[in-house]
């Protein structure tokens, strides 16, 4: 895991602060810490049950602390390295391991460092975790069911989840291995853009506990919270609230059980963005200091649509056109096809901002080539639009109608429909 290099070393206002005072030689990640309260403040205060953070979409230790100081206490974990990294900062937080397929060493270090709640999908890997706890009593499984990730913009379909004929049979082994809480997760896929989607998957999961005919304990709706993008703006988040609710109170459990999530994105997405010069123009291609193996793993890789935003003192006359970018590395992937619309005299030496990186951005950066060093400052603005407001509309329509953009999934292969 890799994160933001080195302690902070500013403070500014905007990112025009950082061109104007002298810009490092390679990108430069700018932090929002009070955008990351503001959303887990909203969340805290909206959501009805437990929030864990989904650490994987943003690590960075001013990500974890800006949670905590905002009241979350919960972290969902992948890792070895991602249990050590909230353990050694926070060791009260609570930590559930959520990833559906864990190596026996790391279900064991997770168990001994006091993690108790943990994800499986298969008969398989519930003997691997009752077998790794030496048969503790005291766990809580989270059996994760598959869902439809039709609404969502990056499905995360396919790989994990058990289907709802085996899910029963599953659901029952898991109840009886435990004396403590039983679980039942799903994602609907990152950035969903139908709050529907959520009520969808609670009310499959109502069925299949009714087959299990077992008491569950826990509703974990999972992430796929949106973010605002350019092209993709989800309905109000007051809407996915609303649906969750709705869902629980029909559901058979409703009486006894809890709610969790684990919002990833929608935390952290407005939180970052990244600072990054031109290094050369070539027609309409962009040649910039940061790419796929940087900080733009999604922008190259799965056509994500970030806003972009000329940093030059004085701005620019100049009517935007449409470019394309090309990150530091050799490898021809390493292009964003955009098309970015900028100022149409953008040079070399010039640089942009590329919003709504918080999540997915330094989190899955690489040093390929030698390149992915990034500085960190820390900025005041607030530029990008949010999701977190805070009064809730009087009415909100039954299904807020938000058009699904399908990007290519993160193998590169592009899925645009609907
Ligand atoms: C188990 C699990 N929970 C939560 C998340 C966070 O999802 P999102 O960032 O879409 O909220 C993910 C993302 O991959 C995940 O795999």
């Amino acid at each position: 895991m890799r994160m933001d290099l080195g302690e902070p070393v500013q403070h500014i206002s905007t990112a025009l602060d950082v061109v104007n005072r002298g810009a490092p030689d390679g990108p430069v990640v700018i932090a929002r810490p009070h955008r990351v309260r503001a959303a887990a403040d909203w969340f805290l205060a909206q959501f009805p049950g437990e929030v864990f953070y989904a650490v994987k979409a943003n690590p960075s230790p001013w990500v974890i602390d800006a949670l905590w100081e905002a009241g979350v206490r919960g972290f969902d974990v992948a890792s070895e390295a991602e249990i050590d990294l909230i353990k050694a900062r926070y060791p009260q937080a609570t930590l559930a391991f959520m990833h559906p397929v864990k190596s026996r060493r790391a279900i064991r270090r997770a168990y001994e460092q006091g993690v108790r709640a943990f994800a499986l999908d298969s008969e398989d890997e519930l003997d691997k975790i009752l077998a790794e706890t030496d048969g503790a009593k005291d766990l809580t499984l989270i059996v994760r069911l598959a869902v439809s990730n039709d609404a969502a913009s990056l499905p995360l379909a396919h790989k994990f989840g058990v289907s709802a004929s085996e899910a029963p049979a599953l659901i029952r082994r898991a109840r009886a291995a435990t004396e403590e809480m039983l679980g039942i997760s799903f994602h609907v896929g990152s950035q969903c853009m139908r709050p529907l989607a959520y009520k969808q998957a609670m009310l499959e999961a109502n069925r299949v506990i009714v087959q299990a005919g077992v008491v569950v304990d826990i509703i974990n709706v999972g992430g796929g919270f949106p973010a605002i993008y350019p092209g993709m703006q989800p309905p109000e988040m007051h809407a996915y609230m609303r649906e969750i609710r709705d869902a629980f109170e029909e559901m058979y459990v409703a009486q006894n059980a809890k709610l969790w999530a684990e919002p990833g994105r929608a935390l952290v997405a407005e939180a970052g963005s990244i600072l990054a010069r031109v290094d050369l123009r070539k027609g309409d291609a962009l040649y910039l200091n940061d790419g796929a193996y940087g900080n733009l793993f999604d922008a190259t890789h799965v056509h994500w649509p970030f806003p972009v935003a000329l940093v030059r003192e004085g701005g620019s006359n100049a009517k935007n056109a449409p470019f394309r970018f090309y990150g530091p590395t050799c490898d021809s992937m390493d292009a964003a096809a955009g098309p970015y619309m900028l100022p149409a005299d953008i040079a070399e030496g010039d640089f942009i901002e590329i919003g709504m990186t918080g999540a997915y951005g330094v989190a899955m950066a690489t040093r390929f080539n030698g390149f992915g060093e990034s500085r960190l400052v820390f900025a005041a603005d607030a530029p990008w639009p949010t999701l977190f407001v805070t009064d809730a509309p009087e009415a909100l329509p039954a299904e807020p109608a938000a058009p699904v953009v399908r990007l290519a999934d993160r193998k590169g292969r592009q899925r645009r429909s609907k």
